[in-house]
């Protein structure tokens, strides 16, 4: 029995890495080495024409109100899709109260954004941005209908969306647009740094003995017992088959970041769950995110109020961060909501330069700079066929 169990994933995981169309053009993404295989939803295959027209819109910038920015201005290829800034900039220069944040692995998730327990996928995601108001990211909703009658006209559109939603007789539709994008987002994939070669492709070099030393500390329960909360495939308990997951235990923390005098101990717009749940209990708490390709997605933390990683390591060696002056002054050590794993440790400078080695041994620059997930709009648009599409699926597939 048990050999019948593994022998049928080993099917499912040969064909689910061979990332190869079926008949139904069903594209199956590509599971990196030490991953679970994603949730796809069943009502949505991802097809390589879906993740092609995904694409295009992603790098649309004219998916915005004042056609200044499209969903690659926040989420840049180069900083794995995050945009360098502490909050988040929109099309019209609102700023958004918290940081872009990174896409790579969102098909391994099972919640959203910093704290949003009330999207289930990244078809819902993916209108969030599009519609907002209360700040503006694209300003979609008062284009909605000019965009629409665009992609009915324009010669790329005109061809990738039929093909997209074959059958559908009529798919210039905002919802299909919210599809095609959340397959594009799928196919951002990342599971090639040094850290995954050193341990699945036994590359013994491939990390730093400093990193090597940085992962014993990370993964030190008692010490930082980093782990705990970013621990699994993509270090992170939000991760759908981590062992968050798989224990039910919440994937939302309160690290301590803040410890502000008055009814809130975290400044407005940065609540985290209690703005969805109005718990007083929930202030402050945050999902846990990745710590893939950390090193080029700074500043850091929900409102990007950590400048570098050593500032990251200095709030966790302390057991919460202390504020002195100015409106958010706080001793976050002393929170009363914070999770009882932020207990502070002892953290010497050789300590803290190992764990930023291990953290920045999980840069994967093959993602960083991965042609099939750049602006499709700069070259030809014809130059790529769906077809030569579908056999490079998956962020970071490795080149020979
Ligand atoms: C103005 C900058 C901005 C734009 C434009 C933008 N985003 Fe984001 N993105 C953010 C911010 C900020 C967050 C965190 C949101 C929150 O916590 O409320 C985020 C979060 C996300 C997440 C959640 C990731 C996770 O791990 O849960 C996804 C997915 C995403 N964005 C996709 C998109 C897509 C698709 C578009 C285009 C339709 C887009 N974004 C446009 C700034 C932006
Ligand atoms: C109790 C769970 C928990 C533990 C333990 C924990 N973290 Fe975190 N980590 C979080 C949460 C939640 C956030 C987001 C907090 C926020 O923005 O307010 C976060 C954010 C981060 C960030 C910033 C990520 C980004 O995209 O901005 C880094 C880096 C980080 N943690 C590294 C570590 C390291 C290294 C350790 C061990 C020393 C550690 N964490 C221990 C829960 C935890």
């Amino acid at each position: 029995m048990i050999s019948r169990i593994l022998c049928l994933q080993l099917t499912l995981i040969v064909c689910y890495s061979s990332a190869v169309a079926d008949s139904s053009r069903r594209v199956l993404p590509r599971v990196p080495k030490g991953f679970p295989i994603p949730a796809i939803p069943m009502d949505a295959p991802l097809t390589p024409e879906k993740v092609r027209l995904g694409r295009y819109l992603f790098y649309d910038k004219r998916m915005s109100v004042n056609g200044a920015a499209s969903c690659a201005t926040c989420h840049c290829r180069e900083l794995a899709f995050t945009d360098g800034r502490g909050r988040a900039r929109g099309a019209t220069g609102e700023l958004h109260p918290r940081s872009a944040m990174t896409l790579v692995n969102v098909a391994w998730n099972r919640v959203f954004n910093w704290a949003d327990p009330s999207i289930h996928s990244l078809e819902e995601q993916a209108l969030k941005p599009m519609m907002a108001t209360n700040p503006v990211e694209l300003g979609y909703s008062a284009i909605e209908r000019s965009f629409l009658e665009t992609t009915r006209a324009d010669p790329i559109y005109r061809a990738l969306f039929p093909a997209a939603f074959p059958g559908d007789p009529h798919p210039w539709t905002t919802a299909n647009v919210a599809k095609a994008l959340a397959d594009f987002e799928r196919t951002i994939v990342s599971g090639s740094s040094p850290w995954d070669r050193f341990h699945f492709e036994g590359e013994e070099s491939a990390i730093s003995e400093a990193a090597k030393r940085g992962e014993v500390l990370f993964f030190l329960d008692g010490g930082p017992s980093c782990f705990r909360c970013h621990g699994g495939f993509n270090f992170s308990d939000a991760a759908s088959s981590s062992e968050g997951a798989r224990t039910s235990r919440s994937p939302f923390h309160n690290t301590g970041l803040y410890n502000l005098a008055g009814q809130f101990s975290y400044p407005a717009g940065g609540r985290g769950l209690y703005e969805f749940s109005k718990r007083a209990q929930d202030v402050g708490s945050f999902k846990v995110p990745t710590l893939r390709n950390i090193a080029v997605t700074a500043p850091y933390m929900h409102d990007g109020s950590a400048v570098n990683l050593s500032e990251v390591l200095d709030h966790y060696a302390s057991g919460g961060r202390t504020i002195v002056t100015g409106p958010s002054a706080g001793v976050g050590h002393d929170n009363p909501l914070k999770d009882s794993l932020i207990h502070g440790f002892r953290m010497t400078a050789r300590n803290k330069a190992d764990l930023i080695a291990f953290l920045e041994s999980l840069t994967d620059e093959y993602l960083l700079g991965s042609p099939e997930l750049a602006d499709p709009w700069g070259s030809s648009p014809t130059a790529s066929t769906p077809d030569s599409h579908s056999a490079t699926i998956g962020g970071s597939t490795r080149r020979p």
